[in-house]
């Protein structure tokens, strides 16, 4: 298959990877010169992750329109923020029927819509898939066992990523759920900034775990009300994720709830990450649209109001701890 790879960070860099092991004729874009021509050079950048090397067989592109031009399928791995401008950007390159998978794990800034909507907007003609779950760049790169889901409105979008990426190692799941799958992989990521918080604070095991279970009750409410399906949340894309971005000290984001808690800035932290941390734009996007649509959700309240208002970040979780008890529904 012919594929290109839209983002050459960490996780660009990793499944172009993958997809020329897996015999693919890959291109990989990469805007920023400075990184596209250290991977050229030097088959890695410096936002590789560590040990990272390029096959020598993937093409490296500065030029967008030529990168995506007769490829069959488009892996996007940019920030969400950038994914509507870039497609944009490409349209008129990408061929009818091309798949353009979105790896990117967030909502539209400007219209709060998921990544698969954004890619239906920006290029009509492709068939748009979303994939999602827990996977670190550096373990899948590592070479250890992992597992996720695809995404597609038809059955075929979903089976063409399977059969391009899925192996032993990186296990493909399909789902047609894609409203639960898009929400699922962008809300984790608020979330485990909470979570960050909450164990900076060593606030304790028992308090993370409510943390998690209260966080992924807000992903289903929310899921629902953009037309998906909140038992998606029992899955890859959404406990799944959860746990591993909450937990695993390898996120960005549960990074920014652990400095946020030691009193760092945002602008700090993001400063150190040197790498996208979804998890910060996603809260204030997420904390609209829940107005707007009329979705409770708490946690993502605190944690925007926490980046973005100026918030401490012990008052936001005493706040979260001193609401009313009501019952426990998994669902709105
Ligand atoms: N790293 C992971 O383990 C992982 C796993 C799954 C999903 N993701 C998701 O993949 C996406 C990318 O993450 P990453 O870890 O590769 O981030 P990264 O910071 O390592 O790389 C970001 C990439 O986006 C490019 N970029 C930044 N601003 C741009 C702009 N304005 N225009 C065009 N390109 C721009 C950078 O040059 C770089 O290629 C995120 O949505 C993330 O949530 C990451």
């Amino acid at each position: 298959m012919k594929l290109a790879v839209l983002g050459g960070g960490a996780w660009g860099g990793v499944l172009a990877a993958l997809a020329g092991w897996r015999g693919h004729e890959v291109t990989l874009w990469e805007s920023d010169p400075v990184a596209a021509a250290a991977l050229e050079r030097d088959r890695r950048n410096a936002r590789s992750v560590r040990g990272f090397r390029l096959p020598d067989a993937i093409a490296v592109s500065g030029a967008l329109a030529p990168g995506v031009g007769g490829r069959e399928m488009i892996v996007l791995a940019l920030p969400s923020h950038v994914v509507a401008a870039t497609l944009q950007a490409a349209a008129a390159a990408i061929a009818p029927g091309t798949a353009v998978v979105c790896a990117s794990k967030g909502l539209d800034p400007r219209t709060g819509a998921t990544m698969a909507d954004t890619i239906a907007a920006a290029v009509p003609q492709a068939q748009p898939v979303v994939m999602s779950g827990p996977t670190f760049a550096q373990e899948i790169w590592d070479g250890l066992p992992a597992a996720l889901v695809a995404a597609s409105r038809q059955p075929e979008g979903a089976q063409r990523l399977k059969a391009a990426l899925g192996s032993e190692r990186l296990r493909v799941y399909t789902s047609d759920d894609v409203a639960g799958v898009c929400v699922g992989g962008a809300l984790k990521n608020v979330v485990a900034i909470a979570v960050g918080c909450c164990d900076g604070f060593a606030l304790g095991a028992s308090a993370r775990a409510a943390l998690i279970t209260r966080g992924l009750a807000e992903m289903g409410r929310l899921t629902e009300k953009m037309g998906g399906q909140a038992i998606t949340m029992a899955g890859l894309a959404g406990l799944g994720d959860l746990v591993l971005t909450s937990t695993g000290d390898l996120s960005r984001n549960r990074q920014v709830g652990l400095g946020l808690a030691a009193g760092e800035s945002v602008a700090q932290i993001l400063a150190r990450l040197g790498h996208v941390a979804e998890g910060v734009g996603t809260a204030r996007t997420a904390r609209a649209l829940a107005e707007r649509l009329g979705v409770d959700m708490p946690i993502t309240r605190e944690v925007a109001a926490v980046l973005f208002d100026g918030k401490p970040a012990r008052a936001a979780l005493t706040d979260l701890l001193a609401r009313d008890v009501g019952a426990e529904r998994w669902s709105s």
